[in-house]
């Protein structure tokens, strides 16, 4: 197996004698996209700012690109790119000098940075804007540039703190594409978000993190599939037979009659049970006419590890300490 690209062991972070990260261990593969899943408050900046080198590692181990964020700060900084939760941009430039400005500030070529600076635009689709100050772009657009100038210096793992926060719903599809596309050139991306269609949507692994701890990680499948309660909905020629054969089945948890058909929660992935019943059914000589498989959402994830809905506590608290801590 090939080194991990983040590995983090026992990290504590306290603000005077309040924990904020408390002991959490986890490692991310080069090439992936890993996103920390976790409401307002649960620690999230909090950990990518020691990550990044912005706030002191207090307790416990972290290396990033194979460098140790205590003894190799500098190194860690040149093999990352970051987008902070607040956005930090100079309204008074346009987006090509920011992007000069980033360049010229990590000492790149001229010719590459030009370079750079072009591919950076299209790949984000700000071309047309690229002589636009900041003060007059959409908040997309400016998350957008944020976003390339992350990706100047060709950064091995990009740092996405709540990259769509704030954003209408259609920008942020949009945004989830331009995050693929960033991945495809070969960027590891570290996410954070407290949407949990975002990190179902984008993550090839997850880390739910509560109150400072991680509850659990995996595939977003894999999250979903522990709680093992798919629904099955079948519309069959023999409603009788169908519940007999379903009833016999191991991996059938319940059954539940409907009008019109019939509802089965399952013992475990429907995407896997479900050729099972059908072709039990067709031995059976039994055709089915209608089928649907609902698999538990994200919500029911978090609401499974943590007792709570996402939402229950201080939705609107803002966490201005942290994210005052990461402007320059
Ligand atoms: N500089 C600070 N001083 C004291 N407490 C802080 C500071 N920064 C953060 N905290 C507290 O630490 C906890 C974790 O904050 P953090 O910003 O890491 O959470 P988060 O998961 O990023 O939340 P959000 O989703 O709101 O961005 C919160 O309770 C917060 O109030
Ligand atoms: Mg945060």
């Amino acid at each position: 197996m090939t080194e991990p690209i983040i590995s983090v062991k026992e990290l504590f972070h306290q603000y005077g004698d309040f924990t904020a990260v408390d002991g959490i261990s986890f490692e991310v593969s080069e090439g992936e996209i890993f996103s920390f899943l976790g409401p307002n408050g649960a620690g999230k900046s909090t950990a990518i700012n020691v990550l990044i080198t912005l706030l002191p590692l207090q307790q416990g181990s972290a290396t990033v690109a194979g460098f140790d964020v205590v003894k190799d700060p500098e190194q860690v900084r040149e093999s990352i790119g970051i987008v902070f939760q607040d956005v930090t941009l100079d309204r008074d430039m346009t987006c090509r000098e920011i992007l000069e400005f980033h360049g010229n500030l990590y000492k790149m070529p001229n010719a590459e940075r030009k370079d750079r600076i072009e591919e950076l635009l299209a790949l984000v689709q700000l071309e047309n804007k690229q002589d636009t100050r900041t003060k007059n772009l959409s908040g997309g657009m400016k998350r957008r540039l944020e976003i390339a100038r992350g990706l100047m210096t060709r950064p091995k793992v990009l740092f996405l703190d709540e990259p769509t926060i704030g954003l209408d719903p259609q920008t942020r599809l949009r945004m989830w594409e331009y995050i693929k596309a960033v991945n495809r050139e070969g960027t590891t991306i570290f996410l954070t978000t407290h949407y949990m269609d975002e990190a179902d949507h984008l993550s090839d692994r997850i880390s739910i993190i509560d109150k400072g701890q991680i509850i659990a990680t995996g595939t977003p499948s894999e999250l979903k599939n522990t709680l093992g309660e798919d629904l099955i909905y079948l519309e069959t020629s023999d409603g009788d037979g169908t519940r007999k054969i379903l009833s016999g089945m191991e991996m059938v948890k319940h059954i539940t009659q409907k009008p019109t058909g019939i509802v089965a929660m399952l013992n475990g992935d429907g995407t896997k049970i479900l050729p099972m019943i059908i072709e039990a059914l067709s031995r059976e000589g039994i055709r089915v006419s209608t089928v649907n498989l609902k698999k538990p959402s994200m919500d029911d994830v978090f609401v499974h590890y943590t007792g709570r809905e996402l939402r229950d506590e201080g939705a609107e608290k803002p966490s201005m300490a942290v994210t005052r801590a990461g402007r320059r």
